[in-house]
């Protein structure tokens, strides 16, 4: 029985009081719009426009404004009109209060930071706010962005049903490979990481009136370089509007970095009211100031939580999945009423978790004790396949207490509905990235105690909650007060490509939210100048400068930095996929690379972990995982894309089927920048697979190991394998301690021990171990042909 102390604060979570600041002018209460987009601002508005006194932005609207209609009711001179409808959304949710507020700061401001407590409605009714008003007219979309992929797809699927139509017309959403758009979209719910992607098309983001970045407290590393790049786009494009919105209290950090008001800009904006006000009292009418206002603007939402009181165990817990599962269980025997959800930290965790619950729920079944609530144990976490996903979010039916076990992903950017227990390990799976060693790796580090308040505000919404954290209080006050921003702790490799790819090329002086530390860049830096893209046989050295990626001045190439920059790959993979146009395997390479890039290809259910793995190795090849994928993708095609051929062989059908438009995707860009001809197919390599080895080593050479040892356990049974020990190639060469590193148990690889290889990601083991993932097996010779600047044969 684990003991609990109880926190001596009570609450946790809750918004503050609802609070506008921002600057005040003669300019506000005038707020003429009208930005020629059909929504008839500024006319009856303008010829009434003089000096109204003392201007505040309008308080939150308790009366609702479906009683009133234009030019009516006790709409003061500074709100603009209405639509008399008010017909999307949900107007009970906290943030539907400050609908007139946020639509006028979203007129009369370049950018305005919501800040609202998760729940309280910002990401599914303020575009909604926005489509009614008219931001949406003349062609225009409203973006929305989300750090995770999980989030579009629901939250979009979700509006659609709010809206009333069919998602992937009027509100759709864009994730990596994926997508439910249409010319018609006018809500679109896309990853940060989309919009990046988009902004090398379109750098000015000109389809868009509004863009919202959401989720900004998260800080993923395409929030930060986005939110860096909105604000070089916003100078050029003063009809654009950016609203940022955030579940903490950290908005003035925001606010200082996109203040850009000027006293410059501030008389150019008052001469255009000024013209704006006398074309409208000539009677010109619907002359708008498209000069707005610089300074951003801050609206507080008043969330509607209820106090979560906080309990921690008296003695540290040992194992925290089974600490959760014996929480949960002692919860459930209180028999008082509410759904518990536990925090851990990744998709296994939560998998033993349910696989725990569920016994413990059959044996609480067959036993003398009746409960009024049978206990529902399920999972959630980004790669759960969609059917599953949605039991989750459904109400329990009566009877039943649903007892959900979920990553991070429950933490802000999806809301369940009837959770009044937070069971939190106060762990969370993160990126960490060495700029010394060059090796990034997800790791299980402690939470901060910004996101532990998130999760135990979880318990607040329906009623007054409990929130259990799996440590003692004492350790809890050691923890981070708040997580350090992603851009902090990644291989910046990706991001400087792509800014480059945008023309920014002095990356080092790039205005940053806040700055990466200059040793990742530099690392990222060199890393770009190593990633040549060479053919097998070495050519004159004039020949492989034109097929590097950066030229001297570190821009660039224009053929293969930039196509590189372009695919939506990472660009070790990119490298590879370039690399196999010459190596002859170009149809091999797009399908490896678009089965390595969409996530959660397998999809081992929790209670057949062992049955998954046989499946698995039916596929395995001894060439790796790239290879095994190519077995993957042949089966499934012979299948005829059966879904049910899928799942038989714990495959996720629906990431398969991304796969394939991967493929199309990647082809189409090889294509359209001329890297591939267009009228033949791709050239392929048939049943040889060494030119696909040979590729992935020419793009993944920086991450090459090589065979060192075996560690025995003296104390582990005879038949264990022991551990085989690598050590990363390319530290040989700088002196620094030899990085040690083994092959993680989900690569076919895993038993057997190649001399060489060269592998896509490594992950941080509790052991401490660096284990790698997505192997191939290479020859080191292959590696001296392919980068010769990079590796020479020993003596
Ligand atoms: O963005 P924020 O956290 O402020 O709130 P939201 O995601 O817009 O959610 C508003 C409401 O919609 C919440 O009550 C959610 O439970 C509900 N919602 C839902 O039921 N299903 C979804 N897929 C998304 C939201
Ligand atoms: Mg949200």
């Amino acid at each position: 029985q684990p003991s609990w102390r109880d926190s001596r604060g009570g609450r946790s979570g809750g918004g503050g009081p609802a609070s506008t600041s921002g600057r005040r002018s003669a300019a506000d209460v005038f707020g003429a719009g009208g930005r020629g987009r059909g929504r008839g601002r500024g006319q009856d508005r303008g010829s009434q426009g003089q000096d109204r006194g003392t201007a505040s932005a309008p308080a939150s609207d308790e009366d609702d404004d479906a009683e009133w209609g234009p030019g009516q009711g006790p709409r003061g001179p500074d709100l603009p009109p209405m639509n008399p409808t008010y017909r999307y959304g949900d107007p009970s949710l906290p943030v539907s209060k400050y609908r007139r507020q946020i639509l006028w700061l979203v007129e009369n401001h370049a950018v305005t930071i919501i800040v609202g407590e998760t729940g309280s409605g910002k990401t599914t009714q303020v575009p909604q706010f926005l489509l009614e008003a008219g931001w949406a007219e003349s062609g225009y979309a409203i973006a929305c962005t989300q750090p995770r992929r999980v989030a579009a797809s629901t939250v979009a699927a979700r509006v659609a049903e709010e809206m009333g139509v069919e998602l992937g017309t009027a509100v759709g959403y864009a994730v990596r490979f994926d997508n439910a758009i249409s010319e018609r979209t006018r809500i679109k719910y896309l990853t940060d990481g989309v919009l990046l992607r988009e902004m090398m098309d379109d750098p000015l983001l000109t389809q868009y009136s509004v863009i919202m970045v959401d989720e900004a407290h998260e800080r993923s590393l395409a929030t930060d370089m986005l939110l860096g790049l909105l604000k070089k786009v916003l100078k050029r494009r003063p009809d654009l509007r950016l609203i940022i919105s955030s579940a903490t209290l950290e908005a003035g950090k925001l606010r200082d970095f996109f203040d850009t008001s000027t006293s410059a800009s501030t008389a150019r904006r008052r001469a255009a009211l000024a013209a704006a006000a006398a074309a409208a009292g000539a009677g010109v009418g619907g002359v708008g100031c498209s000069e707005p206002d610089r300074t951003p603007a801050v609206v507080t939402v008043e969330g509607r939580t209820h106090p979560v009181q906080v309990h921690y165990l008296q003695q540290p817990a040992a194992d925290y999945v089974a600490a959760a599962v014996s929480a949960a269980v002692d919860i459930h025997c209180e028999d008082l009423p509410g759904d518990i959800l536990i925090f851990l930290t990744g998709q296994e965790e939560v998998q033993a978790a349910v696989a725990q619950l569920e016994e413990q729920s059959r044996r609480l079944a067959g036993g003398r004790v009746s409960y009024s609530l049978r206990m529902m144990p399920l999972p959630l976490y980004a790669g759960l396949p969609g059917a599953a996903q949605s039991a989750v979010f459904r109400p329990a039916p009566r009877g039943v207490r649903k007892v959900v076990a979920a990553t991070n992903i429950a933490e802000t950017s999806l809301t369940l509905e009837g959770v009044v227990y937070v069971v939190d390990c106060c762990f969370v799976k993160q990126r960490a990235y060495n700029p010394l060693t060059g090796l990034e790796s997800l790791l299980v580090a402690p939470l901060s105690q910004a996101s532990a308040a998130q999760r135990a505000g979880r318990a607040g919404r329906v009623r007054a909650g409990h929130c259990f954290r799996l440590c003692r209080e004492e350790d809890f006050a050691q923890l981070p007060k708040v997580t350090v921003p992603e851009m902090q702790r990644s291989n910046l490799v990706s991001m400087v490509l792509q800014l480059k790819s945008l023309g920014i090329d002095n990356v080092m002086r790039f205005e940053w939210l806040a700055p990466p530390p200059a040793e990742a860049m530099v690392r990222a830096l060199e890393e770009l100048h190593a990633l040549r893209v060479l053919d097998d046989d070495v050519r004159a050295l004039e020949e492989l400068h034109a097929l590097r990626v950066l030229d001297d001045d570190a821009r660039l190439t224009k053929d293969v930095g930039l196509a590189l920059a372009a695919l939506p790959l990472e660009p070790s993979l990119g490298a590879a996929l370039l690399a196999a146009r010459r190596l002859g395997c170009v149809e091999e390479l797009l399908t490896v690379a678009a089965l390595m890039s969409v996530p959660h290809v397998w999809a081992p259910a929790a209670g057949a972990l062992r049955a998954a793995d046989e499946a698995k190795a039916k596929f395995a090849a001894a060439e790796g995982d790239g290879v095994t994928m190519l077995n993957v993708h042949r089966a499934w095609r012979s299948s005829g894309r059966s879904s049910a051929w899928a799942g038989r062989h714990f495959l996720n059908a629906s990431s398969l089927y991304r796969a394939d438009e991967a493929r199309d995707q990647l082809l189409g860009l090889l294509r359209r920048h001329g890297l591939l001809d267009a009228n033949t197919p791709p050239p392929s390599c048939g049943a040889d697979m060494e030119p696909v080895c040979r590729a992935l080593a020419a793009g993944q050479f920086m991450c090459a190991a090589v065979y060192e040892g075996t560690q025995y356990n003296p104390l582990a049974a005879e038949s264990d394998p022991g551990v085989h020990v690598y050590r990363l190639v390319r530290y040989t060469a700088h002196k620094t301690a030899p990085l040690k590193l083994r092959i993680h148990n989900s690569s076919v690889l895993w038993r057997s021990a190649p001399p060489c290889v060269v592998y896509r990601s490594v992950q941080q083991a509790d052991s401490g171990w660096y284990e790698m993932q997505g192997l191939t097996a290479v020859q080191p010779d292959w590696l001296v042909e392919l980068a010769p600047h990079m590796f020479h044969r020993p003596k």
